[in-house]
């Protein structure tokens, strides 16, 4: 192995950035206005209202113990349907926002370094009650689904964009989450990326354990074909681009 190369890839998880990037500098400090805390819309796009917390009847109590005790990665799913509820459900643990506190700035169900938030999250549903197959992006702050896309033939796309790894394509949804890195630049500048990679795992980390409340399951997934993911969740690989993505489905 290049030691060069591996010095390199091994000081991206420290922080020594933080002595030599100056922050008065950042986009932030030179008063630049906070990006959005999510990704705008067309004002004509087709958006799905989900159903709201206290709608989730199909959500039973669960013991957190026993979630954690019980948390493990799935590769097989019942070809069963999830339902809106659920979808809502698993949406909300994820990502969803406990509290706008100004422009630019709102607090999820995941911490986030600086609270800015720098992900997105696409779904691919094959088999969720009452929605048709589609690519689909959640608006926490609406609590909304907005279509992206509807390809042909979905599960078949997804099997390359993953590299060969079938069972992905078998749950009737998997989450793809994008990065936006300018949410995080603009106050940590080349300090962000080490940060935003931390906060991809905590929200898979609530994926994990939300699943256990609707006799669901997951598998974290960081090897993908990056290109063909991009293209299919249609970002455009610099500005945003699919940083991690989870399938979930019955168990
Ligand atoms: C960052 C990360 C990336 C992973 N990528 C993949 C993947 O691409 N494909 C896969 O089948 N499993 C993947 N996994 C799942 C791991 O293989 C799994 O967590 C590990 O084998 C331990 O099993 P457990 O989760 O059931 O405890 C990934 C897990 C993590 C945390």
């Amino acid at each position: 192995m290049d030691k060069d190369l591996l010095k390199t890839y091994r000081d991206f998880l420290k922080d020594n950035l933080r002595q030599v990037v100056d922050f008065s500098q950042t986009d932030q400090s030179r008063g630049v206005p906070p990006p959005p805390v999510e990704k705008p819309w067309p004002p004509d796009a087709a958006r799905i209202d989900l159903p709201a917390r206290e709608q989730w009847a199909t959500i039973g109590e669960i013991d957190i113990t026993e979630v954690i005790a019980r948390r493990q990665s799935h590769r097989s799913f019942r070809p069963e349907s999830l339902s809106l509820e659920e979808l809502a459900f698993l949406l909300w643990a994820t990502q969803g926002i406990r509290r706008v506190v100004r422009p630019g700035v709102a607090l999820r169900t995941v911490p986030s370094a600086g609270a800015r938030h720098a992900v997105e999250t696409y779904l691919l549903i094959t088999n969720v009650e009452g929605l048709h197959p589609g690519i689909f992006r959640y608006l926490p702050v609406e609590h909304q689904l907005l279509l992206v896309s509807a390809p042909e033939n979905l599960a078949d796309k997804v099997v390359p964009a993953t590299l060969g790894q079938k069972f992905i394509a078998t749950a009737p949804v998997v989450f793809v989450w994008t990065t936006i890195p300018y949410r995080m630049e603009w106050r940590y500048s080349i300090a962000a990326h080490r940060v935003i990679a931390m906060d991809a795992g905590h929200v898979c980390q609530n994926l994990y354990l939300a699943v256990s409340a609707i006799g669901a399951g997951t598998c974290a997934v960081a090897a993908y074909h990056q290109q063909l993911m991009d293209e299919l969740v249609g970002v455009d690989g610099e500005e945003e681009y699919v940083i991690y993505l989870a399938p979930v489905g019955k168990v």
